[in-house]
């Protein structure tokens, strides 16, 4: 792999909890990753982004965390963690960890020293009053500790937010990325990454956190970049047995201006950061174009690749949001329960898939996206474990929907999950109509979702990567493009099939007879002519 892997790789991203358990105590851990290797590698990603497995009692899925240092023992320990970094790179897989900067977990021993003590509270945002923010996942955003002060909480009351203007909080996580990097890992994934500073009336996009990518970059360049005066261009050993090639930084920066989201990219900041607009983007081709000529017109630049994200694990899986008549994702706006048309989704999730890997740059591919999993939206409020879910009240649905744990093969739930052992029930009930939907079975079915991924992942690995594209002239409601190594790419939005361009018909996400393109529909070709004409 090149050393710039990540400017085109394809990302898996493992929510750990619920990929495969390999204990069979219900609940996902590194063991159950560990055994299904070969299926990622089967697949044809370059890497795997894990969500967070420090130890943490789960009052955000991980995203408390208690120690920056060690594996959840739900999840396995740390030698089993160093096992499965080895184990991946020996598969040609990268491996990508979160990352929480913006706050820690109530049970940490900072937070602990600081309720014990007072004047160990510096950490933290302490007040004796609070301001009046919310918190982004419903119902205020500071809590009163016995004492009387507030601390600061822009999510659960369980994650208090880490003070950046106190140098402690830098040295700790410049500390903790090289703790993480010195075992081999090839990146990180930054939580909520525009979040870390904050004024009096603000906490987002302050300026203080460009400094703190800069130290950043500058150590993960110290382990897998090339530094000015490398005699053999950086291939030399690497501090910390890392695979080979450069340490990546990936920034979760949800920011609609695009002149202020570029700053995270800047050449000496992070390296790529997700798509949010592409993923809430509705199935509609001219909002489509507009937002992938604003990505390319935001990326290109500055050296920048775009990064294409059609689902991860706070956002209404793409099966059942295409299905609706309102095909966006809005946070504040789930659409729960509103009527899906699955199979229409699921045509257009394919379609989508297929565009977004044919696109310049890289690609995100969340859990179970791959299968066509829908959202399930008919949880029992019992089982629900969000904290969007109690916080709003009910109101808001949350997040479990899109964590469902993974059916990979057998007629009944767990299907799998647990191993072929007997297994307690998944912390999340699966469907039974998931029987159709197990790996398995997907992978004795050549037209499946998870068949239609493997084809795309293995052509876009020969085919595509990095660089730009050019439009070809298409009628209304087609988007068409060709990729500098000829690759074609003609996604139907509209109500009519339309016929292809010629050239070699190499990968469609639908039947495509007599030349011809139905609606909902994404082919790939090779040789094709300059354009893609109307009827
Ligand atoms: C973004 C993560 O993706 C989400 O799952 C989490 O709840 C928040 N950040 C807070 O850490």
């Amino acid at each position: 792999m090149s050393r710039t892997w990540w400017r085109g790789a394809a990302i898996y991203q493992v929510y750990l909890r619920s990929f495969a358990d390999g204990n069979g105590d219900g609940c996902g851990d590194l063991a159950g990753l560990r055994s299904r290797l070969g299926y990622l590698k089967d697949l044809g990603i370059d890497a795997v982004w894990l969500n967070p497995w420090y130890p943490s009692p789960m009052a955000d899925g991980g995203y408390d965390v208690a120690d920056y240092r060690d594996i959840e023992p739900v999840f396995g320990t740390l030698a089993e963690a160093e096992a499965f970094i080895a184990e991946a790179h020996e598969h040609g897989i990268k491996v990508i960890i979160d990352v929480v900067p913006n706050h820690s977990s109530t049970a940490s021993a900072w937070f602990q020293e600081a309720l014990a003590d007072p004047r160990a509270r510096d950490r933290f945002w302490f007040r004796d009053e609070p301001n009046g923010w919310s918190s982004i996942f419903g119902g205020p955003a500071w809590t009163q500790v016995p004492d009387g002060q507030w601390y600061l909480h822009l999510f659960a009351p369980e994650q208090p937010d880490l003070n950046w203007d106190n140098p402690e909080v830098h040295q700790e996580f410049e500390d903790v990325l090289r703790f993480w990097f010195d075992r081999g890992v090839d990146g990180f994934r930054v939580d909520s990454a525009a979040l870390l500073f904050k004024s009096e009336d603000a906490y987002e996009d302050l300026d203080g956190v460009h400094d703190v990518y800069r130290r950043w970059r500058e150590i993960a360049d110290e382990y897998g970049g090339v530094r000015a005066g490398d005699q053999d261009g950086g291939q030399g050993e690497e501090p910390g047995g890392g695979q080979g090639g450069e340490r990546v930084l990936i920034g979760e920066v949800w920011l609609p201006d695009q002149e202020r989201f570029a700053r995270y990219l800047r050449p000496d900041e992070l390296h790529t950061a997700f798509n949010f607009d592409f993923l809430a983007c509705p199935w509609d081709p001219a909002e489509l174009r507009r937002v992938i000529d604003l990505t390319l017109a935001t990326h290109l630049p500055i050296g920048a690749p775009p990064t294409w994200v059609l689902s991860n694990h706070d956002v209404t899986r793409p099966v059942t949001r295409y299905g609706r008549a309102d095909t966006g994702f809005q946070h504040g706006g789930r659409l729960h329960g509103s009527p899906s048309d699955l199979e229409l989704g699921r045509r257009r999730a394919r379609a989508a898939a297929l565009l977004a890997m044919a696109l310049p740059g890289g690609v995100y591919v969340y859990q179970g996206e791959e299968l066509g999993l829908p959202e399930v939206e008919d949880l029992p409020d019992e089982a629900r474990q969000d904290p969007m879910f109690a916080r709003s009240g009910g109101a808001n649905p949350g997040r479990d929907g899109c964590r469902v744990p993974l059916p990979w093969s057998g007629e009944e739930p767990p299907f799998g999950f647990g191993g072929p052992g007997p297994s307690a029930p998944p912390w999340l009930p699966q469907p039974e109509g998931w029987r159709k939907l197990t790996a398995q079975a997907q992978l004795a079915d050549l037209d499946s979702m998870l068949n239609l991924y493997r084809s795309a992942l293995r052509l876009r690995r020969e085919l595509l990567g990095d660089g730009t594209l050019t439009w070809l002239p298409s009628e209304a409601g087609v988007l068409a493009f060709r990729r500098e190594s000829g690759l074609v790419c003609v996604s139907n939005l509209g109500p009519a099939a339309v016929p292809l361009p010629p050239g070699e018909l190499l990968l469609a996400s639908g039947p495509v007879e007599g030349g011809a393109l139905p609606p909902d529909t994404t082919a790939w070709l090779t040789g094709a002519g300059p354009g893609v004409s109307g009827r």
